[in-house]
């Protein structure tokens, strides 16, 4: 589109105000914000404004007819064990067959955490401080070697840490993946608005843009070719797992299986919550579909009841999830689309008058994509039990809960328990925490059975043992 029909596209939207500061605007500047402008969607903002910015009743959440979603329980909580080891050995034929991809969500800004740089490259293990993406990497090339078929990993990133993420991959030779499994791509952006709707500016020649949720990794897998690559690859199961979380275990053959053999488009791992206020949306089950109700949308007495002696609403989501490629695929091209969500935040901009704002306050409304809103428009959706221990330990916050502190000791007590389950006696007090720092690497071991296995092997064969260290 020539730039005289873009900005009277954005004059007749009621956002000719983008273009305010043109004039003053040296030509790659001017260039710069034609090219920003071209990729927002007026009528998608028009919409989010009418229904999200001006109506604020159209973000109202339906709690109606609202009741826990069904989930299989593991077998020390009453599953049944054939079940579950039915599923690992589907998952497992679907791995050695290649079927299965890795993908990790990684354009978040971390704001929480106050990182500067990529999220995936915080050093977080106790003691040898590898980064997040290097934990994941040893995880996929381990599963890699255990089925006989390397994985290929795709990594959403966004405008802001693209490069970088992508630099880091090189300077780490890809963490012996090879380049050529490992795929990097940018998530979509939106524009945010001030309270009145106007797009708002960031400086007076970029527009004020973020990414737009994970969400949005539907549409930008389908957009980057990362689907069409997987079709050529024979890749027709993802699985997804947020950049924030180095417990996750990125490739678990079970909750494939699980997911094959219910002939899900989309499956999901809950984990019991620990507490009503335990910020973590719920599994809900509404009027025949499931869905995810975020913790800030079900009112804290729904919270809190109980049945049978445990929360009611008790299946905490924890952002993993396998998704068949077709169903991707009919999510970014058909017409089922995610709702947007909003988020009012401080953002900072530049005043009708140019000075720089630097907010106190929520000033403006970000919109973003969840990926759990997917889930009512998935066939035959499962949703397993994991134990949090073996799964989940985010780092979300600088101290606190979800904290580097907190996730560093799920990682010790983790250690200790498969070292222990192995027959090594790791002394701990009465947390699990052992009184030193030690680490076990995935390429050593990356669950019970296979850190056993490794040890086992070590002990027929005493030598140096590689991946495990005492810190
Ligand atoms: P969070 O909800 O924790 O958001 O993301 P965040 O942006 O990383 O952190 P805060 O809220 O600013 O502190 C959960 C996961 O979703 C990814 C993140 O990278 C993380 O893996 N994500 C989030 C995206 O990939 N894109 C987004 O637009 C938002």
């Amino acid at each position: 589109m020539e730039t005289s029909q873009l900005i009277e596209s954005f004059n007749q939207a009621g956002q000719g105000h983008v273009f305010r500061f043109w004039n003053e605007l040296s030509p790659a500047e001017q260039a710069q914000l034609a090219d920003q402008a071209r990729e927002v969607d007026l009528s998608e903002v028009a919409r989010l404004n009418d229904m999200l910015v001006r109506n604020s009743k159209g973000a109202a959440v339906d709690l109606t007819d609202l009741e826990p979603a069904p989930f299989v329980s593991l077998p020390q909580n009453g599953g049944d064990a054939a079940q579950w080891s039915a599923a690992r050995a589907a998952g497992e034929e679907a791995l050695r067959a290649g079927r299965v991809a890795a993908f990790v969500v990684a354009g978040g800004q971390g704001t929480r955490l106050g990182y500067d740089g990529p999220k995936g490259t915080f050093k977080v293990t106790p003691v040898l401080q590898k980064p997040l993406f290097q934990v994941f990497a040893e995880k996929i090339l381990a599963a890699g070697r255990r089925y006989g078929k390397p994985l290929h990993w795709f990594v959403m990133t966004s405008h802001a840490n693209h490069a970088a993420t992508e630099a880091f991959f090189v300077e780490h030779s890809f963490f012996g993946l090879g380049a050529d499994r490992v795929h990097f791509f940018r998530q979509g952006r939106m524009p945010a608005v001030g309270f009145d709707g106007k797009i708002l500016l960031e400086t007076k020649s970029s527009l004020a843009l973020s990414p737009d949720g994970h969400g949005g990794s539907l549409r930008a897998l389908d957009r980057s070719g990362a689907l069409e690559l997987m079709r050529r690859e024979g890749i027709d199961v993802l699985s997804y797992f947020q950049v924030d979380n180095p417990l996750v275990r990125c490739i678990d053959p079970t909750f494939i299986g699980f997911h094959l053999r219910a002939g899900a488009e989309m499956s999901s791992k809950m984990i019991p919550k620990a507490y009503p206020e335990e910020k973590v949306g719920v599994f809900c089950s509404q009027r025949g579909k499931q869905l995810v109700i975020e913790y800030s949308d079900l009112p804290m007495e729904r919270q809190r009841e109980v049945a049978d002696g445990r929360l009611r609403f008790i299946a905490g989501s924890i952002a993993i999830h396998v998704f068949n490629r077709s169903f991707i695929e009919r999510m970014a091209r058909g017409a089922d689309a995610l709702p947007f969500h909003r988020a009012d935040k401080k953002i900072p901009c530049v005043a009708a008058d140019g000075s720089p704002v630097k907010p106190e306050k929520a000033n403006g409304v970000k919109f973003e994509l969840f990926v759990f809103d997917a889930l009512p428009f998935a066939s035959n959706a499962v949703t397993i039990e994991t134990p949090r221990a073996d799964d989940f330990s985010p780092v979300k916050n600088a101290d606190g809960v979800d904290s580097p502190q907190t996730c560093r000791d799920d990682q010790l007590r983790q250690f200790v328990r498969w070292l222990r389950a192995a027959g090594v006696p790791v002394a701990a007090d009465s947390t699990g925490l052992p009184p030193f720092a030690l680490e076990v690497s995935p390429l050593f071991g990356d669950d019970e059975a296979s850190c056993a296995a490794s040890w086992r092997a070590l002990a027929a064969k005493p030598a140096v043992a590689p991946g495990l260290v005492l810190g």
